[in-house]
């Protein structure tokens, strides 16, 4: 089977969707992999290192016309959906539900796409969960942002001019990129506290060393899907009242929190980080949805009363090395599913991973409407 790799066009995209180590593994399984020349300068990888794993390197004409399936990180541009032969299967984070005009032009072209972030978060799609994969770098990022503008240690420090006492960090919604963050912010020796509404955070948090703060007589709010709910003003309204404290008493405060398809919940408002001490941090993980924070400018640094406000945008593609090479592992387990052991394409709709990401199919919409 040829399986083409796209160069990204976004602006800022600098991860590729499949990585060298990759590109081997389906050598060997005997498949033939077609690189768009410079498709992974942005992570560091040459077209050498993609050529001596057994790919070749092309261009991106090639990659259209030749391909069975075509893998990107974010949606590919409409000059190369243009291009596509029919029945060629597209796999990417095609934001099938926030975006569906791609997936529409796809079904034009009577083009198979599998949507990345559809992956069911269930125990045998785990492998290829691009959502955790991804978060949990963002996760991870969000706290070195974070160390790297306050102006103190994160963690104690035992010196000759006297005892530096930890940093102390507060993290909003502890799912995988908030446990990411606790863990990393731990190792770098800070204290850490968390908050999520969901009561089943209250363990991971509190094993990954970091205290759990609960409002008094709160309602679990996890979902049947294991996800949260949204809140509803009372209970937004109940919840800041509670974390007023804890937020200005926090050097750095990390927010992760969200719902999905809604907006992200606004949880932190101006008031509160004007009652941050001046020197204080804020990593708005949620931006990309709108943000946690009141005064967020996503892609920006805001000042406000001495408290910087990041709203980092992509920050998985920041670290693309590890981002793109997880996003591949996540990527080639799709393959592993989708390619049966003739090495002929089984896209198998009873499948409940394949089912949960196809988007279009035949020409048809699935799952949209
Ligand atoms: P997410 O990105 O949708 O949300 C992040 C966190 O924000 C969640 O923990 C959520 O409870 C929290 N949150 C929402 N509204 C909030 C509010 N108003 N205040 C405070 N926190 C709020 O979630 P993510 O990280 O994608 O994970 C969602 C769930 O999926 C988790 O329970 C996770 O353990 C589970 N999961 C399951 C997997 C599986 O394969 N079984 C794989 C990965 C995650």
């Amino acid at each position: 089977m040829k399986i083409g790799i796209l160069r990204e066009t976004a602006l800022g995209e600098r991860r590729v969707a499949l990585v060298p180590e990759s590109v081997e593994r389906l050598v060997r399984a005997g498949h033939e992999v077609l690189i768009e020349s410079g498709a992974g300068d942005g992570a560091n990888f040459t077209d050498a290192a993609y050529e001596s794993a057994g790919g070749s390197v092309v261009d991106g004409v090639a990659i259209s016309a030749q391909a069975a399936i075509v893998a990107g990180v974010q949606k590919p541009s409409e000059a190369v959906v243009s291009a596509l032969r029919e029945d060629t299967v597209v796999i990417a984070l095609l934001q099938a539900r926030s975006d569906p005009g791609v997936v529409k032009s796809l079904a034009g072209r009577k083009v198979s796409a599998l949507s990345m972030e559809l992956v069911p978060r269930i125990a045998r799609a785990q492998r290829m969960d691009v959502l955790s994969s991804q978060a949990s770098i963002a996760g991870y990022k969000a706290v070195l942002i974070a160390a790297s503008s306050l102006g103190k240690y994160f963690p104690m420090m035992m010196t000759a001019a006297g005892t530096i006492p930890p940093a102390k960090v507060l993290v909003l919604g502890a799912g995988v990129a908030g446990l990411q963050a606790i863990a990393t912010a731990r190792r770098l020796g800070s204290v850490v506290n968390a908050y999520d509404v969901r009561a089943a955070a209250r363990e991971q948090v509190e094993s990954l060393g970091a205290e759990f703060i609960e409002a008094p007589a709160q309602e679990d709010a996890e979902t049947a899907g294991g996800y949260a709910r949204e809140q509803s003003e009372e209970e937004r309204e109940r919840q800041r009242e509670f974390l007023k404290g804890h937020v200005s008493a926090s050097d750095a405060l990390i927010t992760t929190a969200a719902v999905p398809g809604r907006p992200a919940p606004r949880i932190v408002t101006a008031d509160m980080v004007d009652a941050m001490r001046p020197g204080s941090v804020i990593v708005d993980l949620a931006a990309e949805s709108g943000g946690n924070v009141e005064v967020t400018s996503p892609g920006e640094v805001v000042e406000r009363g001495g408290v910087s406000v990041h709203g980092p945008l992509n920050v998985p593609s920041s670290m693309a090395w590890h981002a793109s090479t997880l996003y591949s592992r996540n990527v080639l387990s799709l393959l592993e599913l989708i390619i049966d052991r003739e090495g002929s394409l089984n896209l198998d709709f009873g499948d409940e991973v394949i089912a949960a990401m196809c988007v279009t199919h035949g020409g048809e919409l699935r799952g949209l409407e």
